[in-house]
């Protein structure tokens, strides 16, 4: 008995001590890979893909189709019956995001709607309810160990099927007459975390979402947060397990926050926040998260390949979105995008992996990403988004030492020369890249 207790007591402390304890070498250490990579393909997969945006008449609806349509919960339980993704290929999705250059895949296991993308032994509101016999999170499990990507998990903290979940729809009518029991939701919510990292891990990321309502708590934010790093020690966690987000912005606010790093969403900070705090923009490709077959709005591949330089200019990561169809079919679109974005990776991914934030306040004329080299040199990638016509560019206020002036995927020669305004820099008419175009600048020491 006593043994028992000890032995409980140390888990105690060590799920409490993982959260309170660690330097912040340590978390950088935790977060290098995350820093590193800067690019990440989220996507948003459930039943919801069924009604694909459509009901009565109306069409804008994504993946709160049963919150917006307040549907009966178990009338939307009946597209589990057509959620059969016979297309759905694993290894087709990995090698995608691989051929994109994105290094990691965060994926729902739940959304809001509590339906799981798995086959859970703790609910039947899962891949078992459909009729498709297997498990399509073991199967990206093991395509993203073969290819080499980071598989992580978005698992919605708030639950519109649950009837535990404290704040229940009134149009749950598959819940039981008694009143939510918030404690056992979260015993619910923890067995399937645990289902999900002892299955599927290691895992790179869990990426929380849904906290914002009013059952969710900072001291079961911290809790939460414990529990996971205690089941996978160095697991990376999004803020949103936390209650410090400020809206849409994404970054923590004042008290409340927890969680490894910042999540705004459908935006781009203005400007980084220096080292030491991460951050990452996830952005849909059109204008919905979850499949809508109506929805044809979608930004151009030279708008999401400068997004993504634009976050990793001011240090921080892009997680762009795919909504498949219930088939199991990245939407046609989504997949020329990111096969377009793969051919701009394979020239220019130097310039964004392992890269650092501009080194500039502002640059006129595009963005910088920057790499320190060991021989106390630097590598100044200049993306220039407005191709000067005349060829005249200046990299203002630079007194650094030039020792090279190149522009990757281009042979042409780039003369450089210092003035007192900063380096002036001689480029051909025509940008290399219609998407974006960038000059490799080696420097002595750091600007
Ligand atoms: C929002 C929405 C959700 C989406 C998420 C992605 O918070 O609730 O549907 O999954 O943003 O960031």
């Amino acid at each position: 008995m006593t043994r028992w207790l000890c032995a409980m007591a140390s888990v105690v402390l060590c799920a409490t001590a993982v959260h309170a304890q660690e330097t912040p070498a340590q978390k950088a250490e935790r977060m290098a890979w995350f820093n590193n990579d800067r690019f990440g393909l989220f996507i948003h997969w459930g039943v919801y893909s069924v009604p694909a945006g459509e009901w009565q008449g109306k069409t804008n609806y994504g993946e709160w189709f049963l919150e917006e349509t307040k549907m009966p919960v178990s009338q939307y339980m009946q597209y589990a019956k057509e959620f059969n993704p016979v297309r759905f290929d694993a290894r087709q999705w990995v090698r995608m995001a691989k051929d994109a250059g994105m290094k990691y895949i965060v994926i729902t296991s739940k959304h809001h709607d509590g339906f799981g993308i798995f086959r859970s032994n703790l609910t039947d509101w899962c891949m078992k309810a459909t009729p498709f016999p297997r498990d399509p999170l073991a199967e990206l499990a093991a395509a993203c160990r073969v290819e080499g990507l980071r598989l992580c998990f978005y698992h919605s903290i708030m639950d519109w099927h649950h009837p535990d979940w404290e704040t229940r729809r009134a149009w749950n009518d598959t819940a039981p007459a008694t009143p939510p029991d918030m404690e056992r939701y979260i015993r619910f919510m923890k067995g399937q975390l645990k289902e999900l990292i002892t299955r599927y891990g290691p895992l790179g990321i869990l990426w929380f979402d849904g906290e914002w309502e009013k059952p969710w708590t900072v001291e079961r934010g911290r809790d939460l947060y414990n529990y996971v790093r205690s089941l996978q020690p160095d697991i990376i966690i999004n803020n949103r397990v936390g209650k410090g987000r400020a809206g849409m912005d994404g970054m923590d606010k004042g008290a409340g926050g927890v969680g490894d790093y910042g999540t705004p969403e459908q935006e781009i900070p203005a400007t980084g926040f220096g080292p030491g705090v991460y951050w990452e923009s996830c952005m849909t490709m059109n204008n919905h998260w979850g499949y809508n077959k109506h929805d044809q709005n979608w930004k151009s591949t030279r708008t999401l390949v400068r997004n993504l330089i634009d976050c990793a200019s001011k240090g921080g990561n892009y997680l762009l979105n795919v909504g498949p169809t219930s088939e199991g079919l990245f939407p046609e679109p989504s997949v020329q995008r990111l096969a377009e974005i793969g051919r701009w990776m394979k020239v220019h991914h130097e310039a964004i992996y392992g890269t650092s934030a501009s080194p500039f306040k502002h640059l006129p004329w595009g963005r910088c990403t920057q790499k320190a080299a060991p021989d106390s040199t630097t590598r100044l990638y200049l993306h220039v988004f407005d191709w000067p016509a005349d060829g005249n560019l200046l990299v203002p206020g630079l007194k650094n030492s030039v020792d090279s002036a190149a522009l990757l995927g281009s042979d042409a020669t780039v003369r450089f020369a210092q003035t007192p305004e900063g380096v002036a820099l001689t480029l051909p008419r025509v940008a290399p890249d219609a998407l974006s175009s960038t000059v490799l600048l080696k420097i002595q020491g750091k600007p």
